[in-house]
C-alpha cells in the first residue's frame, strides 16, 4: 500500500497526553464509549429462552443484563432494579425464567417487565412504569454489540460494507469459544494499538511471527488497509515460502481441515477488522480470534480475548487443535504485554509531547484520528453549553 494513498490521515506527530491523562480519559467515556457501540458477548452465549449473562461496562461504571426473552430475542438492561436500585443479579450467567431482587422480592420477566413486587398497591406508581431500564442491543455476525446512549445509527448502518464482512467471519457460526482475560497496566489505545501495526513483529515475535515474514517483507507489513467511517480493516500478507515449526504446521493444518468440514472456511481467512472504539477480529477459520480492549482508567485496562469454534469438541484431534490455537495466541500475547506497559510508564512521565506513527502504523493513527475527532466535538457541545470550567469538572464527573 502506498505511503501517498493515506496521505488524507495526515503526517503529523501525535500528541502524547490522550495516551496518559486522566482528564482525556474522563473525556473518552463520555465521546467515545458512550456513543458508540460496543462489542459484549456472542448468541451463542444465550442459546435458550431465559439465558442470561452479566457484562460489566467498567469505563461507564455499568453493569447489564443481557437475557434471551420468551419469545426468542435478546435484550439488554442495566443490572438495576427499580425500586432502589440494588444490583439484580450477581451471577455471571445462567438460566432464569424471571429476576427477583434480593432486597424486597421485586421480581422482573425476561423481557425487563415488573411481574410482581409485595405489597405493591401501597407504592404511588404504576407496574408498567417500573421496568428493568433498557439499553440498545444489536447483533451482527453472531456477535452482540450494546450501545449505552442513544444510537444515531443501527449497528449494520454504522458497520457499513464491514457488517457484510462480519456475517462472513467464523465467528458468525460459532457454537462455543475459549476465552481468557488479562488486566493490563496500559492505556486502552496503546494496548489496542500494538494489535494494528506490524511494524513490531520481527522483533517482538521472532520465534512465533517467524512464518509471519519473510525476505521480501521482514516486517509482514500487510498486503491491504482499508477504512469505513471510524472502522478500519487489514489484509494480512501471505509469505509465499512459509517455514513454520513441524507442530505449528500440524495443528494449523488440522484446524484448517476441521474449518473446511464445518464450513467456517470462509472468503477473510487473511482479513481483520478493527471496529471502533475497542474491538478487534479475525477472519481466519483456523484461528478465528477476537480481542476487545476495556479502559479502566487513564493507565488501566482489561483484555478479553477470545477464539470461537463450530461444534463440540467431538475427537482428540479437534480438541488438540483448538488447544494448540489457544496456547500459541496466548504466547504470542504473552510476548507483547511487557513491551505495552513498559510503553506506558514512560509515557506516564510526561517526558514526551508527542509520539510518531509511520506509514505502516496507519491505522493506528486511524484510531487516534476518530478519538481526537470525538474527544473535540464533545468538548465544543459541552463549551456551547455551560462555562469551560464547568465542562471540564462534568467531563471529569
Ligand atoms: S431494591 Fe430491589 S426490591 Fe427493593
Ligand atoms: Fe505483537
Amino acid at each position: 500500500m502506498s505511503d501517498d494513498s493515506l496521505a488524507w490521515l495526515g503526517t503529523d506527530p501525535i500528541p502524547a497526553a490522550p495516551y496518559h491523562d486522566p482528564l482525556w480519559f474522563g473525556l473518552e467515556r463520555e465521546a467515545v464509549f458512550r456513543r458508540s457501540w460496543l462489542q459484549i458477548g456472542h448468541v451463542c452465549e444465550l442459546p435458550d429462552s431465559g439465558s442470561f449473562i452479566r457484562r460489566e461496562i467498567e469505563v461507564l461504571d455499568a453493569s447489564l443484563l443481557i437475557v434471551r426473552g420468551r419469545d426468542g430475542e435478546i435484550r439488554a438492561f442495566h443490572n438495576v432494579c427499580t425500586h432502589r436500585g440494588t444490583q439484580l443479579v450477581a451471577e455471571e450467567s445462567g438460566k432464569r425464567s424471571n429476576f427477583s431482587c434480593p432486597y424486597h422480592r421485586w421480581s422482573f420477566g425476561t423481557d425487563g417487565a415488573l411481574l410482581a413486587a409485595p405489597d405493591f398497591d401501597r407504592f404511588f406508581v404504576d407496574k408498567a412504569d417500573c421496568a428493568l431500564p433498557r439499553v440498545a442491543l444489536d447483533i451482527c455476525g453472531g456477535l452482540i454489540f450494546v450501545h449505552l446512549g442513544t444510537p444515531e445509527k443501527s449497528l449494520r448502518d454504522d458497520l457499513g460494507p464491514y457488517a457484510t464482512m462480519l456475517d462472513g467471519f467464523p465467528a458468525a457460526q460459532a457454537t462455543t469459544f475459549s476465552e481468557y482475560v488479562y488486566d493490563i497496566d496500559a492505556n486502552w489505545k496503546l494496548t489496542y494499538d500494538n494489535f494494528q501495526e506490524n511494524y513490531h513483529l520481527r522483533f517482538i515475535h521472532p520465534r512465533s511471527g517467524a512464518p509471519a515474514v519473510g525476505e521480501d517483507n521482514p516486517f509482514g507489513y500487510p498486503a491491504k488497509m482499508g477504512f469505513h467511517g471510524p472502522h478500519r480493516t487489514q489484509t494480512i500478507w501471505t509469505n509465499p515460502d512459509p517455514a513454520p515449526k513441524p507442530v505449528q504446521a500440524q495443528s494449523f493444518g488440522r484446524a484448517a481441515r476441521f474449518a473446511m468440514a464445518d464450513g467456517t472456511a470462509g472468503l477473510h481467512s487473511r482479513d481483520y477488522l478493527a471496529l471502533f472504539p475497542n474491538f478487534f477480529i479475525l477472519g481466519s477459520p483456523a484461528q478465528p480470534f477476537s480481542h476487545t480492549v476495556w479502559p479502566i482508567d487513564a493507565h488501566r485496562s482489561r483484555g478479553v480475548i477470545r477464539l470461537y469454534w463450530k461444534g463440540e469438541d467431538d475427537c482428540a484431534s479437534r480438541r488438540y487443535a483448538r488447544e494448540y490455537a489457544m496456547a500459541s495466541a496466548r504466547d504470542i500475547h504473552a510476548e507483547d504485554r511487557d513491551v505495552i506497559e513498559a510503553g506506558q510508564r514512560g509515557l506516564n512521565s510526561g517526558a514526551l509531547k508527542h509520539i510518531h506513527f509511520q506509514a505502516q502504523e496507519a491505522l493506528c493513527r486511524h484510531l487516534f484520528n476518530i478519538v481526537y475527532e470525538r474527544v473535540s466535538a464533545y468538548r465544543a457541545e459541552l463549551a456551547a453549553i455551560t462555562p469551560p470550567a464547568l465542562a471540564l469538572a462534568e467531563a471529569q464527573a
